[in-house]
C-alpha cells in the first residue's frame, strides 16, 4: 500500500477551516478515496485529553513555552495514533490544523519563540503535510463567526481582534516561507467557492 496524502488546513478562529476540512472529506470520498478527518489539538484519544488543557480556561492560564510543550505532546499522539497508520494505510489525511498553528500562535505572536518551537517540532515531530490550505479572511468578519458559536472552547478567542490581526499576518508570512506546500485561499466567499477553490489544487496533487 502506498503512502496517502496529508492535507492540512490552517488559518485565524472562525475562518470556515473545519468547514472546509468537511467539504474536502466529503469530496473526496465520493472518489472512492478513504479519508481520516482530524483535527488539532486532538486527533486521538490522549491528544483529544490535553485538548481540554489547552481550549478551556482563562487567557492567561498557561505560558506561551507550557504551550508548546502541551500543543507538542498532543500533535506526538496524533502522529503516532492517527496520522502514520492512516498515510500507511493509502488514505488521505485532511487535519484541521497541524504544526503551522504553533509557529503562529505560539511562535510568533507573544514573543518571538519561532526558534523553540522549531527545535521542538524537528525533535518530536519532523513531518510536514504535502498541502495546507491557509484560509485567509478579515478577523473581525471571522471573530463574528467563531463567538456566534459559543462552544466553550473560546480561550484563543479571548484574546482579542489585535491578536487575530497577528495571527493573520503570521501566516501569510508562512505561506511565503513554505510557497511550495501552502496555498493561501480567500475565506470571505461561500463555503462552496472556497471549496472550488482548494480541490482545484488538491486535483492537481492526488495520484
Ligand atoms: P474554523 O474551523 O476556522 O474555526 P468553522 O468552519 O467552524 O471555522 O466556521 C466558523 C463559523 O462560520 C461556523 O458557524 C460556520 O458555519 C461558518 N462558516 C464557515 N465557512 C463560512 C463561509 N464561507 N461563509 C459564511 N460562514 C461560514
Ligand atoms: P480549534 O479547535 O481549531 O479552534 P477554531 O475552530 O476556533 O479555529 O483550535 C483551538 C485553539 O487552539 C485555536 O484558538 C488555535 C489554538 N492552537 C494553538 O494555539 N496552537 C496550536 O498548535 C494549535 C493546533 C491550536
Amino acid at each position: 500500500m502506498g503512502e496517502g496524502i496529508f492535507i492540512s488546513f490552517e488559518g485565524i478562529d472562525g475562518s470556515g477551516k473545519s468547514t472546509q476540512a468537511h467539504l474536502l472529506a466529503e469530496t473526496l470520498k465520493t472518489q472512492g478515496r478513504t479519508v481520516r478527518l482530524t483535527r488539532e489539538p486532538g486527533g486521538s484519544p490522549g491528544a483529544e485529553e490535553i485538548r481540554r488543557l489547552l481550549v478551556e480556561g482563562a487567557p492567561e492560564r498557561w505560558s506561551a513555552e507550557t504551550e508548546i510543550l502541551l500543543f507538542t505532546a498532543a500533535r506526538r499522539d496524533h502522529l503516532e495514533k492517527t496520522i502514520r497508520p492512516a498515510l500507511a494505510n493509502g488514505e488521505a489525511v485532511i487535519t484541521d490544523r497541524f504544526a503551522d498553528s504553533t509557529r503562529v500562535y505560539q511562535g510568533a505572536t507573544r514573543g518571538d519563540l519561532r526558534a523553540v518551537v522549531d527545535q521542538l517540532h524537528t525533535i518530536m515531530i519532523g513531518k510536514e503535510p504535502d498541502l495546507t490550505f491557509i484560509i485567509d479572511m478579515d478577523p473581525r468578519q471571522a471573530l463574528a463567526r467563531g463567538l456566534a458559536r459559543q462552544s466553550g472552547e473560546d480561550r484563543f478567542e479571548d484574546f482579542g481582534a489585535g491578536f487575530q490581526e497577528k495571527l493573520r499576518s503570521g501566516f501569510l508570512a508562512l505561506a511565503r516561507e513554505f510557497p511550495e506546500r501552502c496555498h493561501v485561499i480567500d475565506g470571505s466567499r461561500t463555503p462552496e467557492t472556497v471549496a472550488a477553490s482548494v480541490m482545484e489544487i488538491v486535483q492537481d496533487r492526488l495520484p
